[in-house]
């Protein structure tokens, strides 16, 4: 059954011009049929230089919000709409424009994981991928970083010398990951590596051997000697990671690693998007460029 849904999910993205980009959480039979996979950073990329005229994007609200900003000449469709990210949901534009007067002149960087009302009233976004570097772009010594406070706070201590409002925002998915899970597996596994997004409370990040987003982990898992890795971040990360290292082993450092939202979109969900073409996500156009110019101030700082 499932392969007669992909031929026709196939079918209809060519017939509609259309691209399936799925995000690295994806459930496993949707990263299979995508065109693209990736990170936040990586789908905001292909999603701002796509060709298609339809961009099916297989992730939470805040990433089909952003590809629609980036790009509003294609229809961009959410196939589960209910889809959203409670980190994002953690902050609300009025609540930093409070914060903001509290500390006039401030910049703010603002994590994709938001609202695009957020980004508008934000000078620059990031992604757990270039965090650091857009930190680093700012000349001034103090910043406001919305909403993920363990986000900010890993970056923080690369960059000593600039001063960080945070924001108390978090990934309920990633927060359940706990230092007694993470050090059971350790015992269990002594000889494994252990990554992990830096999402993840700062006493989990604390334990790793290398913290980075999962596109980074898709990196230094193919690129390590290592044998072993305990992954510190969505489920979803491991069918790729196994895929491309078939003598490796990877173990997920808690079953609590588990997002609903990333969950949610079936095959199902995909087709009857494309058939119907719909549900389509779209911005305002006034939060639109506004949201615009503080995505592409991060698109803009080179890449590796
Ligand atoms: P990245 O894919 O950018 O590492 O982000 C993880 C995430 O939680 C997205 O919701
Ligand atoms: Fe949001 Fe966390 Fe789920 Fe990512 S994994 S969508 S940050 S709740």
């Amino acid at each position: 059954m499932q392969n007669v849904i992909k031929h026709q999910i196939k079918d209809l993205l060519k017939e509609r011009n259309a691209v399936l980009l799925a995000h690295n959480y994806m459930r496993d039979e949707v990263q299979e049929i995508a065109d693209i996979t990736g990170d936040s950073l990586a789908l905001s990329i292909e999603a701002a230089k796509t060709e298609a005229d339809v961009i099916v994007f297989c992730g939470v609200h805040f990433m089909a919000e952003s590809a629609a900003i980036l790009s509003p000449q294609k229809k961009v469709l959410l196939p589960r709409p209910d889809a959203g990210c409670p980190m994002a949901d953690m902050v609300t534009a009025a609540e930093l424009e409070l914060l903001k007067s509290r500390h006039p002149g401030v910049p703010v960087v603002t994590y994709v994981n938001s609202s695009a009302e957020v980004k508008a009233h934000s000078d620059i976004c990031c992604t757990s991928a270039n965090a650091l570097k857009v930190v680093q772009s700012l000349s001034e010594d103090e910043l406001i970083f919305v909403p993920d406070r363990n986000l900010g706070r890993w970056i923080a201590k690369f960059v000593p010398q600039k001063k960080f409002i945070f924001w108390e925002g978090f990934c309920p998915t990633h927060e359940r990951m706990t230092v007694a899970a993470v050090l059971q597996k350790k015992s269990e596994h002594p000889d494994a590596l252990f990554i992990c997004h830096p999402e993840s409370a700062p006493a989990v990040s604390d334990l790793a051997d290398h913290v980075c987003s999962t596109s980074g982990m898709y990196d230094y898992c193919r690129k390590s000697q290592a044998a072993k890795f305990i992954i510190g971040t969505e489920a979803g990360i491991i069918y790729k990671l196994r895929l491309e290292n078939p003598t490796k082993e990877f173990i997920l450092a808690s079953p609590a690693l588990f997002c609903p939202n990333m969950k949610l979109t079936s095959l199902e969900d995909i087709l009857l998007s494309l058939q119907n073409l719909e549900p389509v996500i779209s911005v305002p156009e006034d939060i639109r460029l506004k949201a615009k110019g503080a995505l592409d101030r991060m698109l803009a700082i080179p890449r590796d």
